[in-house]
Order: structure tokens, then C-alpha cells, then sequence
């Protein structure tokens, strides 16, 4: 028996979790394995209810669950709170409780969707990557922060055995894929960019089938752009990851198609705890309107059944469940074509989420 946190959060948050939900559930209950569904508040919603974004009783009843599932936090009616009290803290708060540094982000572009992305057909045919992204320390947790009168300050910081845990990571996904790995930095200003570099190149010397490049984060936005197919696994500290997994967004062109796992500790192990959530926030610009995207959030789901449930399987089903409901035209407005070659069909959230259910039914009674 296991069980699976959900945290909803804000915005369109509850709205894709619900079409996420759906397909796990079937999943599970496909293959007869009985999941035990809790939920909990995170976020803008809990301070509403209890004053803090993320209460610690909820960070133990994540400690204790199989896997946590989450939608998005934040929202124009918090963002005058101070740093350390808005929604954002909860999220930063779970993350860094439950340990969860490594944050791999799949960035691929949907055979049916190329003539969505800004980019032309064949700068984002074939694009394949992964940004793996240190999610636990960097200028996010580093102390001393704060303000103080005149003045703000928050503080970078890396110590080596963050630096080669991701980096290592890193490596092993790469031996998975093409074997090459990119590692980016600002090595050319900073000090904690200069060190983690160095790090980098030392783990390296484990990998030697590996290919290692280092690229300064500002031509990397560049090169993304440019050529983004030359990418496989894209390294990077929690900062410049959050910035560039958000322009891979766009590239494929939605953000309402990225996923996301933070993993731990236990990663080499088989079946490890995990939480999923899609890369994008809470949308505050669609939320209520029932027309988010929810494949970043079904294709997180995905991820889970993967990374936490060794369900490998089933997690490719999925995936193949989305790419054939958008191959029969059914598209969220986030996505619609707008001078379609074939003819498409506009829908919302929950009716994008019962299409991909079907497919699904259909795919695994096969
Ligand atoms: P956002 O990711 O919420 O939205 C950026 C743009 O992408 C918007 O135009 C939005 O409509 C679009 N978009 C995002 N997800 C979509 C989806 N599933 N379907 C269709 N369109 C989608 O970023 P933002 O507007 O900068 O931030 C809004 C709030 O969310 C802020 O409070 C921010 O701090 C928070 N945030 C939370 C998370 C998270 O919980 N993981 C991530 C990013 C931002
Ligand atoms: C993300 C988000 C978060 C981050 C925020 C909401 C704390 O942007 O998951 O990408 O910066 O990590
Ligand atoms: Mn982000």
C-alpha cells in the first residue's frame, strides 16, 4: 500500500493536479496497486488558512508518504509579503526539508507540436534534452540574507560535496542518453561559478565517455535559441536552472508542457521518494478559467510512476497517450496553432484530461 501527498496550491495548480490525479489513479488501479491519496495545503491557500505557507506537520506527512505531487504556488493577492513569508517560501521550504536536490527537467519538443514554437521547423525538430538542476543550495539558501536598512544582500554559496553529487548526477543520466553534458556557469565573475566548474572537472575524470562542455550561462540563453538540438543534458546551479529551464519553456513553446522530478538522496536505488511538479507556476493571468495546459502536470505524473513507483512501462504509455491526443488535433489555447495545416480542436483542461484518459484506456487494455 502506498500513499501520495497532493498540494494543490495556487492558481491553476488545483486545476492540472485533478487531471494528473486521474490518470494515476487509473494507472494504479490497472495494475491492482492500492494508492492511498492525501492532500494538504501549500502555498498563498495555507497562509489564507493558517498564516504560513507551509506548515511543518505537512512537511512530516511528506517525510512519510511514497511520493508528493504538486501543482503551483504564488499569486498577485501575496506578492507583497516579505520573501520569507509568501507562497514561494513553502515551496523552498519543502525542497529543502525533504532534501530533494536534484530537479531533472525534460525538455522535448511533441512530434505534432513543431509549428508552435517560436522557433522554425527545423531549429526544434528532434530537440531532446535534459536540464538537471541543483535545487537545495546556491544563492536560494545561502545565508546571510536579508534587509538591512540601506541595504540587501543574499549570498551564493557551493560547497564541493553539493557541487559533485549533481554533478555526478549528472554524468550517469548522460552515459543513459548521448553522452554529452553541458555544465554552465559565470565562472568569468564569480567565485562560486569559478569552484563549481573546477568541481565539475573533476568528476568528470570518472566519466571519460562523456563529453564535457562548459558554457557561461548568458551564451548558453543564446545558444538555446540558436541551436538548441545540440543539447543533451544540460547541468546547472539552482539559479541559472530555474531562469533557463523557463526559456526551454518557450522554445518548445509552452510552458504548459514541461515536467519536472526533485529527487534525493536515494537515487541510485530503484524506486526513490520523490516530488513531482510541472516547471510553470501558478498562472495567476488563466487561473479559474479552466483552460491551463495540463500535460506539464500529467507528463510530472508520468515521471512519478518512473522515478518512484518503477512503473516504467506505464510511464511511457503516458507519454505516448499525450503525443496521440495531440497528434488527433486536441489542443489547449496555450498550444492552438493559430493558422492550423490540420484541423484542430480547442478544449479546456479537464476535457484535455479525459482525452488523454482515453487514450490511455485504450493503450493499456491493448
Ligand atoms: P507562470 O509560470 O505562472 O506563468 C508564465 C506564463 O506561462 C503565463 O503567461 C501563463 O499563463 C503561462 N502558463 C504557465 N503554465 C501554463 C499552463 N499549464 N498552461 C497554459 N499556460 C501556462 O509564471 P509567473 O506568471 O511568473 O508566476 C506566477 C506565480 O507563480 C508567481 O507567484 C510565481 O512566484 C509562481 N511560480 C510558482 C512556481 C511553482 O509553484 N513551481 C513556478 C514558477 C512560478
Ligand atoms: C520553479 C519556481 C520556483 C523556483 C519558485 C516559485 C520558488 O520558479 O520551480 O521553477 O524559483 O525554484
Ligand atoms: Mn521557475
Amino acid at each position: 500500500m502506498f500513499n501520495i501527498l497532493l498540494l494543490p496550491g495556487d492558481g491553476i495548480g488545483p486545476e492540472v493536479v485533478k487531471e494528473a490525479v486521474k490518470i494515476l489513479e487509473f494507472v494504479f488501479d490497472r495494475k491492482g496497486v492500492i494508492v492511498d491519496f492525501q492532500e494538504e495545503l501549500i502555498g498563498g491557500c495555507s497562509i489564507d488558512r493558517y498564516g504560513v505557507p507551509l506548515r511543518d506537520e505537512v512537511v512530516e506527512k511528506a517525510r512519510g508518504s511514497s511520493a508528493v505531487f504538486l501543482g503551483a504556488v504564488g499569486g498577485p493577492k501575496w506578492d507583497n509579503l516579505p520573501v520569507d513569508k509568501r507562497p514561494e517560501a513553502g515551496l523552498l521550504k519543502i525542497r529543502r526539508e525533504l532534501k530533494l536536490w536534484a530537479n531533472i527537467r525534460p525538455i522535448k519538443v511533441f512530434k505534432s507540436l513543431h509549428h508552435i514554437s517560436p522557433l522554425k521547423k527545423d531549429v526544434i525538430d528532434g530537440v531532446d534534452m535534459v536540464i538537471l538542476r541543483e535545487l537545495t543550495s546556491d544563492v536560494y539558501f545561502g545565508e546571510p540574507r536579508g534587509e538591512f536598512g540601506d541595504h540587501a544582500k543574499n549570498t551564493m554559496i557551493y560547497y564541493k560535496e553539493e557541487v559533485e553529487r549533481i554533478a555526478h548526477l549528472g554524468f550517469k543520466i548522460a552515459l543513459s542518453r548521448k553522452k554529452k553534458l553541458v555544465s554552465v556557469d559565470k565562472s568569468n565573475v564569480l567565485e562560486v561559478s569559478a569552484f563549481w566548474r573546477k568541481v565539475v572537472s573533476e568528476v568528470s575524470r570518472n566519466y571519460p565517455e562523456v563529453e564535457l562542455t562548459h558554457i557561461y550561462v548568458d551564451a548558453m540563453s543564446y545558444y538555446l535559441i540558436l541551436n538548441p538540438k545540440r543539447f543533451d543534458v544540460v547541468l546547472c546551479p539552482n539559479l541559472f536552472g530555474d531562469i533557463l529551464s523557463d526559456e526551454a519553456g518557450g522554445i518548445i513553446g509552452s510552458l504548459g508542457l514541461c515536467p519536472s522530478a526533485s529527487l534525493g538522496d536515494e537515487l541510485d536505488k530503484g524506486k526513490i521518494f520523490g516530488l513531482y511538479e510541472p516547471v510553470h507556476g501558478s498562472a495567476p493571468d488563466i487561473a479559474g478559467k479552466g483552460i491551463a495546459n495540463p500535460i506539464a502536470a500529467i507528463l510530472s505524473a508520468s515521471l512519478m510512476l518512473n522515478y518512484s513507483f518503477g512503473m516504467a512501462e506505464e510511464a511511457k504509455l503516458i507519454e505516448k497517450a499525450v503525443e496521440k491526443v495531440l497528434e488527433d488535433g486536441i489542443r489547449t489555447p496555450d498550444i492552438a496553432e493559430k493558422k492550423p495545416k490540420k484541423k484542430i480542436r480547442v478544449v479546456g483542461t479537464e476535457e484535455f484530461g479525459n482525452c488523454v484518459l482515453k487514450k490511455l484506456q485504450r493503450l493499456m487494455n491493448k
